[in-house]
């Protein structure tokens, strides 16, 4: 059985395909600003990279905040649930999941079958999640991948008190104008981050193992703040920016397989 999976998200489109529990292939593209052209784009690539006809396809399930731009999906899920089982999956003992993406950021609590019992949402503002730290990367003149290195190479941090990415961003051009190192800012920046997710880490409570997802995962920085404040070794899937779309082609497995006619 071959389905795929689709995260269409706010900054990133992702697909999965897999056969039964292997993954064919996985691709991860800008969304932009047109939703349904980057789904089409992301499954086509998807495709094209496993070598498969889209009418091989029996399934799909699409998730995120683009989830109903792609109108030929079998069904669309939230990306609480999509998360949720993604991280079970790629980690069993997961029962916390950490998703900081590129617009809102979530704390998910499992069970010990990979079923969401509980989270915290954050998606008022952009304070504590990908984009506050693009926005932030533009101001400092330093790529978004280079953020973590950065801050890692900080011999201390800086207090951000503004908790407003507009306010925050004038915050951090007057500490560049102070001739503050800009590792030093970035560090205080990831523990603003870091403390957001705190606040609702401590909502929904803590319970090991913790899986980090999402593309700010791949900030090592937040990675360090993150783990000092949680007191936990969080869990970094191997790719955890397609977490969400691998949790989504899971839930295409168990959908009953559309028939021939009515494939993509
Ligand atoms: N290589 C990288 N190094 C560091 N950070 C990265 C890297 N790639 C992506 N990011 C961060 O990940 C963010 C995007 O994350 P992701 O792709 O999970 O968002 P999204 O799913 O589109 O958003 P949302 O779920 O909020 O709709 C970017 O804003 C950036 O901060
Ligand atoms: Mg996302």
């Amino acid at each position: 059985m071959i389905v795929a999976g689709m995260d269409i998200g706010s900054i990133t489109t992702e697909t999965v395909i897999l056969r039964d529990h292997a993954i064919l292939s996985s691709v991860i593209l800008p969304t932009g600003a047109n939703s349904r052209k980057a789904a089409e784009r992301s499954l086509s690539a998807a495709l094209e990279k496993a070598g498969l006809n889209p009418e091989e396809v029996t399934a799909i399930v699409t998730t995120g905040y683009g989830r109903a731009s792609f109108p030929r999906a079998t069904k669309m899920i939230t990306e609480i649930t999509c998360h949720a089982r993604g991280a079970f999956f790629v980690h069993p003992q997961t029962r916390t999941v950490i998703d900081i993406g590129g617009q809102d950021s979530k704390v998910i609590r499992l069970d010990n079958q990979g079923r969401n019992v509980d989270f915290q949402m954050n998606d008022k503002c952009a304070a504590g999640t990908g984009r506050f730290l693009e926005v932030m990367a533009h101001a400092l003149e330093v790529r978004v991948e280079d953020l973590g290195r950065l801050s890692l190479g900080a011999p201390r941090t800086i207090k951000i008190s503004s908790m407003c990415t507009v306010f925050a961003e004038s915050e951090v051009v007057s500490l560049i104008a102070e001739d503050q190192p800009k590792e030093v800012i970035i560090r205080g920046l990831h523990d603003s981050i870091a403390d957001r997710i705190l606040g609702m880490v401590n909502r929904v409570g803590i319970e090991e193992k913790v899986t980090l997802t999402g593309g700010v995962a791949k900030n090592e920085g937040v990675v360090r703040a993150l783990e000092e404040r949680l007191g936990v070794t969080l869990y970094i899937p191997p790719e955890p920016q397609i977490i969400g779309a691998l949790g989504a082609a899971l839930m295409a497995r168990t959908l009953l397989p559309l028939p021939e006619g009515k494939r993509i």
